[in-house]
């Protein structure tokens, strides 16, 4: 082979070494063989964490060159050409400024920062800087998803009328898990509505084509008191032994109605504490002549309703298969499941494919900053009990028509 032919080197900084660092690592990883055509080999070439042990396990475990505790470092290694921002949702707002300002692009976890305003001044840093980034807005990529995208596209469904979307799960059901920085405002913000109900304000305004613009909300906290965190790091922090009790600072369960600038109207559910639902995280979108609905329980599955004479048979299930999406970079045919950390994959190559051509092509911070609005707009709501407006979406988003 021709050196011209050889994929050149994109150099990769990790910030955080936590569970999304190691999925963002594994997605680089596996972009060389199923984005060849992207012709770029990504070198993990430093990783950051104040837990070295983290950050020294990363090194071993995927290849990082250097491996520091100091963000600083990986925005000023002469060889980082990308950055991924996989820190606890309060450290978004400095981490990407500061990438922005270096000129790093960057691929920064959702929720974008633990209010609007961060994700404000996120989205400011990037566009003065003229960087393409990505926001980790996950489903978006599920083949099944794109195959809903581009049905209600179409038209072959009619006109989208109404929206359901949930977003129900366990992973906070056990009273006697810790308080960590999830359940603090200063250190996570908000609670579903920015952890998971942001995933669903996007999904819906990506399905629909059209930002969400009124929302009224409730919010309530189940489990109001956790005990103290007593070692351990990421997921696997527990309790100390005969820990304090601290109070839960934010939301387990939210339920927002909206309408959407286009008119459609939708509703959404979420709680972490939902005892019996693992990731029961669902979409369901109605036309006049057709639906769709998917699960992430069933991610390789999308439930279509369509056409005038089968309508009245109500949903049929159709397997993800190669013409959907990028699932024939996964797979040969239907049956042989994408996971959710090929879902990553996909959000990764849209990333470097975003930062190649100089498009955006990934979910963008605008789009993050469309979701911060909507749960800014929820928690006003919640604590008011009235409809709240949801400002219109800053340039830059990539989920309107
Ligand atoms: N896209 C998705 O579906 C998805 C799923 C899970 C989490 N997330 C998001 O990813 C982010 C990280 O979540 P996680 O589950 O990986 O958390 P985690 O707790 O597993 O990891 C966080 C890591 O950040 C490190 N850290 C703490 N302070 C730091 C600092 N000053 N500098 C650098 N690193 C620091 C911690 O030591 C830890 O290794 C959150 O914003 C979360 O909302 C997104």
């Amino acid at each position: 082979m021709s050196e011209s032919n050889s994929p050149r080197p994109l150099g990769v900084g990790l910030i955080s070494a936590g569970w999304m660092g190691r999925l963002h690592s594994r997605a680089y990883l596996a972009m060389r063989d199923k984005y060849s055509d992207l012709g770029v080999a990504p070198e993990l070439i430093i990783v950051a964490d104040p837990v070295t042990s983290n950050a020294i396990e990363f090194q071993e475990h995927f290849g990082f060159k250097v491996v520091t505790d100091d963000y600083r470092a990986v925005l000023g290694h002469p060889d980082v050409d990308v950055v991924s921002i996989c820190a606890p949702n309060y450290l978004h707002r400095d981490f990407a400024v500061a990438a922005a300002q270096a000129g790093k692009p960057f691929w920064i976890e959702k929720p974008m920062g633990i209010s609007r305003a961060q994700s404000a001044d996120i989205v400011a840093a990037a566009q003065a800087n003229g960087l393409p980034t990505c926001v980790g807005f996950t489903y978006r990529g599920a083949p099944a998803i794109v195959r809903a995208h581009d049905l209600l596209r179409s038209g072959a469904l009619g006109a989208i009328t109404n929206v359901h979307v949930k977003l129900n799960a366990d992973y906070s059901a056990d009273p006697t898990g810790p308080r960590t920085w999830r359940f603090v405002r200063e250190t996570g913000g908000s609670g579903v509505l920015g952890d998971l109900l942001s995933h669903g304000f996007d999904l819906a305004q990506y399905l629909t084509g059209s930002p969400i613009a009124e929302v009224s909300a409730l919010i309530s906290t189940f489990i109001d008191q956790r005990p103290a965190p007593g070692g351990g790091t990421g997921h696997q922090v527990h309790a100390a032994p005969d820990a304090a009790m601290l109070p839960v600072e934010n939301e387990d369960y939210a339920s927002v109605i909206a309408r959407f600038a286009s008119g459609v109207v939708g509703t959404f559910e979420s709680s972490r504490v939902a005892v019996g639902s693992r990731c029961d995280y669902g979409v369901e979108v109605h036309c006049t002549g057709g639906a769709i609905r998917w699960n992430f329980e069933r991610l390789n599955e999308l439930d279509i309703c369509a056409g005038d004479t089968l309508r009245d048979y109500g949903y049929t299930t159709e397997m993800s298969d190669e013409r959907f999406g990028d699932f024939a970079r996964f797979q040969p045919g239907a049956g042989m499941g994408l996971s959710f950390d090929d879902l990553k994959v996909i959000e990764g190559s849209q990333f470097v494919r975003s930062v190649l051509t100089h498009t955006q092509l990934a979910p963008s911070v605008a789009d993050g900053l469309a979701a911060a609005s909507t749960v800014d707009a929820a928690l006003r709501s919640a604590s008011s009990a009235t409809w709240v407006k949801v400002p219109a979406p800053n340039a830059g988003t990539t989920f309107e028509d």
